[in-house]
């Protein structure tokens, strides 16, 4: 049987070009002219097609993100590659399982509108769309991050923004927070380097960068980190071509991107584990949760699992991207959070953002909608569009969805105990804030790359950041590394 909303499209499809319509589907007599008195008379208020056209332009724009603001995405799959069973039970993870994805990339800093090649982490944020659920990789192309305690994010994220007083970002207020926060040396290291600026978001990797938890159908647990690493090779912009490049495109990320999916060239990354046996975190040399750190690949070899593809551009950004709501929650069986301290705070950010920013019902937006059934007791609410049924309560002897404990046991768990403090994670051996940081720049880097990076800090200071800010963030420089720091700070006073 053909509904009457489909034969209204089919009608209308007959015809060379589609009348337009009121949102309601009605007919409207004119693009062009409004309802007046007369062809000089005034404009009647009964004209509500033209009432409707301003009133949808005055809600057209949502609260952009806080933060990650700015940013683009597309579709694609991820497709299993090796078999990684041992490790985890989850579904998307199976040998040979193929996954619709969404993904989305970001700067952190900067509003809506900004360029996309300001110095800035870039977000690589996914979603699969898995046959248990939607599971949320919420990372970004860096392996560490500024801070260990989410209680410090808010301020952090302030700090790399804009004044109060000019609504200006300012130099001087990030490295204050830098400098008076030593765990952020790893990642300014990493950022003021030539990953600081993507050449595009194809030619970065992506990292969970957190330590999360795999558990296999024998409930055995592992700690495992995410490396995507591009297909495309690295590539990135010098300060210079990215200045050059704000000013001459400042969607340049976002316009590649699309271009190049476009043009059937699909990007794709090669997914790669870090396994770190669960008993092994208790005694490893250093707090293997600390956000700030990285697991030496000698230690924790990568070991592969899949490809990520992306071969299909949103066809509706609003829709598709600006109301996609990624959240450090989404969990399935088989992978669950570690005692990390700023994922466990994230896992309550983002899902109240979300609730704050496009409203309770967001998850029946269909970019956020599971792929699966969904028996959930979640009812009403704005905008709420998919109807609820009874019985609306558990539990209850009407049939309605039941909690399968033993299908899906509480098994990504790990003990604690202990008086509630406030308190840094207990020190290990090698719980520093600068020897990482300090590899990085020394082992990692060539002489080319460290001169970049002296030239890059030096730029840096030089706009704005003033005393007692810059002889901390010389300081700073010389923990790390002390010809580095002696180099930038000879480098800043000869300017
Ligand atoms: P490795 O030599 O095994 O790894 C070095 C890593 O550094 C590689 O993953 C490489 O990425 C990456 N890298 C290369 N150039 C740069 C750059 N300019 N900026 C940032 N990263 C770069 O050594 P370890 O595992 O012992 O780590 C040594 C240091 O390397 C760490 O302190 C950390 O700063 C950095 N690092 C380590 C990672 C890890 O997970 N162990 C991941 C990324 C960086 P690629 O192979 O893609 O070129
Ligand atoms: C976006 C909070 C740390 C990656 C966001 C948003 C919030 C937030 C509120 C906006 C969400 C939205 O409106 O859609 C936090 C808090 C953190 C934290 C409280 C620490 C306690 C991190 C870390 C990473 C990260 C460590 C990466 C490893 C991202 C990404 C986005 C984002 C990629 C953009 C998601 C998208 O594309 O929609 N964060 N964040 N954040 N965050 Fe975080």
């Amino acid at each position: 049987m053909v509904s009457m909303f489909q034969e209204g499209e089919k009608e209308m499809s007959t015809e060379k070009t589609k009348p337009t319509t009121t949102d309601s589907g009605c007919p409207v007599m004119s693009d062009e002219h409004s309802l007046t008195v007369g062809p000089d008379g005034p404009i009647l208020l009964h004209d509500s097609y033209l009432i409707e056209q301003m009133a949808n332009f005055n809600r057209e724009r949502i609260p952009e993100r806080q933060p990650h603001a700015k940013g683009s995405g597309a579709f694609g799959y991820f497709e299993v590659t090796s078999d990684v069973s041992e490790f985890t039970k989850a579904a998307v993870f199976q040998p040979s399982t193929k996954t619709d994805v969404l993904i989305r990339f970001s700067t952190v800093a900067g509003e809506r509108g900004s360029p996309d090649t300001w110095r800035d982490p870039r977000g690589f944020a996914l979603k699969f769309y898995t046959s248990e659920g939607n599971y949320d990789m919420v990372g970004n192309n860096t392996p560490v991050f500024f801070i260990r305690d989410p209680l410090k994010f808010q301020h952090f994220i302030r700090s790399q923004k804009r004044r109060q007083d000019s609504g200006l970002r300012d130099h001087d207020m990030q490295w204050d927070f830098w400098t008076l926060s030593p765990e952020s040396a790893h990642q300014v290291a990493w950022l003021m380097g030539d990953r600081g600026i993507p050449k595009t978001w194809r030619h970065m990797n992506g990292y969970s960068s957190h330590t999360y938890m795999w558990v296999n159908s024998a409930g055995e647990r592992f700690w495992v980190k995410y490396h995507f690493k591009t297909d495309q090779g690295i590539e990135f912009f010098t300060q210079d071509e990215a200045v050059d490049m704000a000013g001459q495109d400042s969607d340049y990320h976002r316009r590649d991107l699309f271009n190049a999916i476009k043009q059937g060239d699909y990007p794709s990354w090669t997914l790669n584990v870090q396994i770190m046996p669960f008993e092994e975190a208790k005694t490893y040399r250093f707090n293997p949760f600390d956000l700030t750190k990285v697991w030496p690949h000698a230690d924790y070899p990568l070991q592969e699992v899949g490809k990520l593809v992306l071969n299909q551009n949103p066809v509706d950004f609003h829709t598709q991207i600006e109301q996609a709501a990624f959240e450090v929650n989404n969990f399935v069986p088989g992978i669950g959070p570690s005692p990390d301290k700023m994922l466990l705070g994230r896992i309550f950010s983002y899902a109240d953002a979300h609730r704050a920013r496009l409203g309770v019902n967001y998850k029946q937006i269909p970019v956020n909608k599971p792929r699966c059934p969904v028996h959930s007791y979640s009812k009403d609410g704005a905008m709420r569009v998919e109807p609820a049924t009874d019985p609306v309560y558990a539990p209850n002897s009407k049939g309605g969805p039941a909690a399968d404990g033993e299908r899906y046991p509480e098994n990504a768990v790990w003990a604690a105990d202990g008086e509630f403090v406030r308190a840094a994670y207990t020190k290990r051996a090698e719980d520093d804030d600068w020897g990482q940081a300090g590899t990085l720049v020394r082992e990692v880097m060539d002489d080319a790359a460290r001169d970049r990076l002296v030239s890059n800090v030096v730029g840096h200071l030089n706009e704005g950041v003033g005393e007692p800010v810059l002889s901390r963030a010389f300081e700073y420089w010389k923990h790390i590394d002390s010809a580095i720091g002696e180099r930038i700070e000879a480098g800043v006073k000869q300017k």
